[in-house]
């Protein structure tokens, strides 16, 4: 246990951020220990690598630093191979790697900032692949029952941006590995616009290919966290009944959106807050991306008021541009 360690470097918005207590979790043999010690505090918190959340100057109880490291093969069925990675890996660095061993499927999903860890806990996504696709389960510590599960994808229950981890009371769930469902008979997955019209993906693209290009598009449309402070989209795209999608289409005919198959229409947020004049708008010490206007940024010594009062303005005005409510994307420690 470590007392008053700064976390300012540890959250990649750069938010002003002490924790009373850390404890640096490396491995499942502390955990019933750590399970012991939660006890002591009043609150706890799980920290991965901070890329989803806004942090409180002063984090009260104990933090825990998700930092265990490990990757292995578990086995390999005639249709996929079954990768298991420890929750402190590093998710781009172990997309890289599973491509170097020719174990295909995650290359959609390359550079998003954060943890294995934290990957499930937002089901995180991009360019036509959301990480459920590609789950066999995880493996989690009940932080106050002190005992060990292990969760089907199923058990999971991902939907857009959401799992029953985030959707748990905080500080019930660490997770510790998770095991990947890697199919060897590998199809590139295109249909993203960015992917289906880039020079390089036109003719039988390989894995390697697909996941430089989403490095490249990526790079192009959003911020280096490591250059200027920010934790991915700030908001969910909002999904509306088709009834509601159909009267904002009167209002806005170029509103963007793309149909679910329930029926209802997911709205891309960016659209929503460029029209709304926020892209590029600085407020306080934080901005809208001038590239990519769903993401907020630090322009240097913003505090966590900056970002509330941000986010209200921007949920108002949407509110009562497009009558649609914004929900914010990255998780509060407070
Ligand atoms: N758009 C604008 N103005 C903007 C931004 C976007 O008009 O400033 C419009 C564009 O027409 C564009 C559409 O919105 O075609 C969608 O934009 P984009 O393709 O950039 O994707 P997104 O819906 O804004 C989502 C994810 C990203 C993910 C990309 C690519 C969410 C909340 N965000 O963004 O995820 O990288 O798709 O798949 O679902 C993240 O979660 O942190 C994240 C970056």
């Amino acid at each position: 246990m470590l007392n008053n360690q700064d976390l300012s470097r540890c959250n990649t918005f750069g938010l002003p951020c002490v924790a009373q207590t850390l404890f640096r979790f490396e491995q499942v043999s502390q955990l019933p220990t750590l399970s012991a010690a939660i006890k002591e505090y009043a609150q706890h918190r799980v920290l991965g690598g901070g890329s989803n959340v806004i942090t409180h100057p002063d984090l009260a109880g104990l933090t825990i630093h998700v930092a265990n490291k490990g990757i292995r093969l578990l086995c390999e069925h005639d249709n996929f191979w079954l990768v298991e990675a420890s929750a402190g890996e590093v998710w781009h660095d172990f997309v890289a790697y599973t491509l170097e061993q020719g174990w295909y499927g995650l290359e959609n999903l390359a550079l998003i900032p954060g943890t294995v860890g934290a990957a499930p806990v937002q089901n995180i996504g991009a360019y036509g692949l959301e990480l459920e696709q590609r789950v066999h389960s995880v493996l989690a510590w009940n932080l106050l029952e002190g005992e060990l599960y292990e969760f089907s994808a199923e058990e999971c229950e991902f939907s857009y941006r959401d799992s029953m981890f985030k959707r748990a009371k905080p500080g019930t769930w660490l997770i510790i590995a998770v095991r990947f469902r890697l199919p060897r008979q590998w199809q590139p997955l295109l249909q993203y616009p960015d992917l289906r019209d880039h020079a390089s993906l036109q003719h039988a693209p390989t894995a390697q290919a697909v996941f430089e290009a989403v490095c490249e598009v990526r790079r192009t449309k959003l911020p280096d966290p490591a250059q200027v402070g920010n934790a991915g989209s700030f908001f969910k795209n909002p999904v509306v009944q088709a009834e509601q999608y159909a009267v904002l289409r009167t209002q806005h005919p170029n509103v963007v959106a793309y149909a679910q198959a329930d029926g209802r229409y997911k709205l891309a947020a960016g659209w929503l807050i460029d029209q709304a004049g926020w892209k590029g708008r600085e407020a306080g010490a934080v901005a809208m991306h001038p590239r990519q206007a769903l993401v907020m940024t630090n322009c240097g010594g913003a505090v966590l008021e900056d970002v509330l009062n941000l986010a209200q303005q921007i949920q108002n005005d949407v509110q009562q541009k497009f009558g649609v409510q914004l929900e914010q994307e990255p998780v509060l420690y407070a």
